[in-house]
């Protein structure tokens, strides 16, 4: 199994290549706009784009899941709840992907959007069990950042209070991250300087284990403190931000507003 992080600093922003090369099969997770480094890493390491996944619809940035769509035939995954106006799988809680050496598993994680899937990935190159009990990766999207979490107030205009996502939240991290094993290796789509947290750390990896220990948001609480403690201090995005691209029309999000480059492309 291969795992390989492309970290773009300027936008803080975390993708990745999963590969397995048995089946000679590439995955990309959470594409920038350009996509040429997983084309040329690709090709370097004799694997095919078959497959791309986008955690949930990213507001920040333009995504590059349609380019790889067109250009190597890929596969677009999202989450169930995700509404799109291009043919994509819906993916829902356990679905999975297997190939000989690499096993991905899906857990549905809305909180962030309520969309947010979280992706779990097996090496079955390390551990051959059929279905193995410890994944050897997670990567998180926006669900759970490494010192922190995503931030469930930016749905506003689509209907979601953050109250409402703030409870999914709690549940998606507690219900189905923390229960995975402390050395599950944590890979977030974002890192520090972004704004879709707060406390985010420079580190762009950790484990299951120092995010349970260290993670402020982790630390035993009850819902409605954790939906108070992720509600205050969240920085205030730029205007843009606000009024550009979380602004929805009746139709859903336009092709500048959804930030996916998608033409249409919403949660339900
Ligand atoms: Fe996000």
């Amino acid at each position: 199994m291969i795992l390989k992080q492309y970290y773009l600093g300027c936008l803080a922003h975390a993708s990745y290549l999963l590969g397995d090369e048995r089946s000679s099969t590439a995955i990309i997770v959470d594409p920038q706009r350009d996509i040429q480094q997983y084309l040329a890493d690709a090709e370097k390491l004799g694997l095919q784009i078959r497959h791309v996944f986008l955690t949930h619809f990213h507001a920040d940035f333009v995504a590059g899941h349609l380019e790889l769509r067109d250009r190597c035939g890929a596969t677009i995954h999202l989450g169930a709840r995700a509404e799109a106006e291009y043919a994509f799988v819906a993916m829902k809680d356990g679905d999975r992907l297997e190939f000989p050496g690499l096993d991905i598993e899906v857990l549905e994680t809305p909180g962030h959007t309520i969309e947010s899937i979280s992706i779990l990935a097996f090496d079955l190159d390390k551990d051959p069990a059929k279905h193995p009990a410890t994944p050897y990766a997670v990567l998180t999207g926006d669900t759970l950042f490494i010192g922190d979490v995503g931030r469930p107030d930016l749905r506003a205009s689509l209907g979601w209070s953050a109250n409402d996502l703030g409870a999914h939240l709690y549940d998606s991290l507690h219900n189905k991250l923390m229960v995975l094993a402390d050395e599950t290796l944590v890979y977030p789509a974002h890192g520090a300087g972004s704004l879709r947290g707060k406390q985010l750390s420079s580190d762009t990896v950790s484990s299951l284990g120092d995010q349970r220990r260290l993670n402020y948001a982790l630390q035993p609480m009850s819902k409605e403190d954790f939906i108070r403690l992720v509600r205050r201090t969240n920085p205030t995005l730029p205007p843009t931000s606000r009024t550009t691209r979380f602004s929805t029309p009746a139709s859903g999000h336009s092709r500048q507003q959804s930030g996916t480059g998608s033409p249409s492309d919403r949660s339900r």
